[in-house]
């Protein structure tokens, strides 16, 4: 079973690869993303793919690969790199990592909610820079989540979790949308499901912790940003391309809303030069939702399981129903 890792990942997940019986594995031992053609000639022969987010696993890398490739188990619980029609005409199994980064990328979430509408990064800034001359009534105020009403896009695992830790702050209310109602997981929350202009119009808070899928991508846009209140703070953990990052900007840079939070971006890494980069009232993560180290070594662990699983015939720990 040769089987080829797309990056360094955790020791823990390539032990259990090479600890593996007849597992022959090949890695691309580095930091930095495999460059496309060294993947198209990696891939060449190997019936197990151990990918990221960050590779586009399409027709050319599946043409490459050839018909060995069985599995395809990605780091992730996102899947919106790979090429899944194409995977499943050729029949390749894929494997993912849900719930084990629930709890993190929520906690992140949160923390970058904190810091968009609390200001955090914009005051430590002003305290290393001199422009802290004393305490002043009305300098760094912001929005807090006392009594305010939070809307979720994609009341999921991740959104589910981030509801759990906002409930305590105070929330009066939540919304909630997605592809229909889901009762049973809203009713730890009272939450309402609602279009989502409404949830726009009405929400103190956005945190989008949808997937991206052709339904949801370029979703935030102009028109949602238009109906936001001009209080209200956005938070993007889920994918960059499900915003429109022009529309983003003229709303932040034109005041209609207050700020906003991303953890993720179009492209990834954002350039430095990029408008967003600019403004005072957006905070911007390199993707770091589920970047704990125990949860990335659980994530890199239950990858290599998915992909053994796959390749042995079996059930996976975690497998995508195609
Ligand atoms: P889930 O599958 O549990 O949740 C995805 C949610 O997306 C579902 O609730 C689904 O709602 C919703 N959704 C689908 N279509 C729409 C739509 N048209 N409008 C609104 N909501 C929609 O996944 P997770 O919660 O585990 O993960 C969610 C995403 O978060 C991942 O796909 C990934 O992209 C991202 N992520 C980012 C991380 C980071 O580091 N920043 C870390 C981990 C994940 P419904 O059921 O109603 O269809
Ligand atoms: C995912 O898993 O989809 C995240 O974006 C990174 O953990």
């Amino acid at each position: 079973m040769s089987v080829f890792v797309t990056r360094r990942i955790p020791a823990e997940g390539l032990r259990v690869l090479s600890q593996a019986s007849g597992c022959r594995v090949q890695q691309w031992d580095s930091e930095e993303p495999v460059p496309r053609a060294e993947l198209l000639s990696r891939v060449a022969g190997t019936r197990g793919l151990l990918c990221l987010l960050s590779d586009r696993i399409d027709r050319e890398v599946l043409d490459a690969a050839g018909p060995g490739l069985k599995v395809i188990s990605t780091m992730s619980v996102g899947f919106d790199h790979l090429a899944l029609d194409e995977i499943k005409k050729r029949g390749i199994r894929v494997g993912y990592t849900p719930d084990v980064l629930t709890d993190a990328t929520a906690e992140l979430s949160v923390a970058l909610l904190l810091s968009a509408c609390r200001r955090l990064l914009e005051a430590a800034q002003q305290v290393k820079s001199g422009g802290w001359t004393t305490w002043k009534p009305l300098w760094m105020c912001g929005y807090g989540l006392s009594d305010s009403t939070v809307g979720i896009i994609g009341l999921g695992r991740i959104g589910q979790a981030v509801a759990r830790r906002l409930k305590p702050f105070g929330v009066k209310k939540f919304l909630y949308t997605g592809s229909g109602p889901k009762p049973e997981s809203a009713a730890e929350f009272g939450a309402e499901f609602v279009p989502l202009t409404r949830l726009a119009e009405e929400s103190d808070f956005v945190v989008v912790t949808c997937a991206l899928t052709p339904a949801t991508q370029g979703m935030c846009n102009k028109d949602f940003f238009s109906r936001m209140k001009k209080t209200s703070v956005f938070v993007n953990t889920s994918r960059g391309a499900v915003v429109n990052q022009e529309d983003l900007y003229d709303a932040l840079a034109q005041g209609q809303i207050a700020a906003a939070g991303l953890d993720v971006t179009t492209p990834e890494p954002l350039p430095t030069d990029h408008p967003l980069l600019s403004l005072k009232n957006c905070v911007i993560l390199p993707h770091i939702g589920s970047a704990t180290y125990a949860t990335r070594s659980t994530m890199a662990v239950l990858a290599a399981n998915n992909l053994l699983a796959g390749l042995r015939g079996e059930p996976m720990p975690h497998e995508l129903k195609l």
